[in-house]
């Protein structure tokens, strides 16, 4: 057994966003299996995609509670919420669950900061990075789909889109 080397209330509050991050992964879950059954693969491949990256950060977070001495907790995870009405909706309610996400992960690096807990401190800062990352991919492909779904009437442009999420990177 590893010595303890995380506060009670970081051990905590890490315990949460390993459980929100499954949680994540559980939107992202749901959002993809969406577009898959109403034709846009390349939305669904992009979506599913980002399911399995929030799986990692969830491993990511249970094995940085375990390495430091404390005891990470499987709990439950809330249900997906429900289906976005189309494409604009998804995202825009993607983007709304990373920004929430990144303000949970400030507490973290905000907690770490006040409790001089370098080692939290710096592992905070792949999330931050990585946040930063998400939010900023996710607003080019709101961008893209604001010009694609306005500019030209039509499914041609939104097909293009579809295609090209296939590649976007993770
Ligand atoms: Fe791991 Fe996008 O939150």
């Amino acid at each position: 057994m590893n010595t303890k080397r995380i506060s009670d209330k970081m051990e905590k509050l890490l315990n949460t966003q390993m459980t929100r991050e499954a949680y994540q992964a559980q939107v992202y879950l749901s959002y993809a299996s969406w577009p898959g059954v109403n034709s846009f693969s390349g939305i669904a491949t992009f979506l599913y995609g980002h399911m399995h990256e929030e799986r990692e950060h969830m491993f990511k977070i249970l094995k940085y509670i375990n390495d430091r001495g404390g005891s990470a907790k499987i709990e439950a995870i809330d249900a997906a919420p429900a289906n976005p009405k189309d494409i604009g909706d998804c995202l825009a309610k993607i983007l709304k669950h990373e920004i929430n996400n990144s303000k949970e992960i400030d507490k973290i690096v905000n907690l770490a900061h006040e409790e001089k807990d370098w080692a939290t401190f710096n592992f905070g800062q792949y999330f931050v990075t990585e946040q930063i990352e998400e939010e900023t991919l996710i607003n080019g492909i709101i961008d893209k789909y604001n010009l694609t779904s306005t500019e030209i009437k039509g499914n041609t442009n939104l097909y293009e889109m579809d295609k090209d999420l296939t590649n976007a990177s993770q």
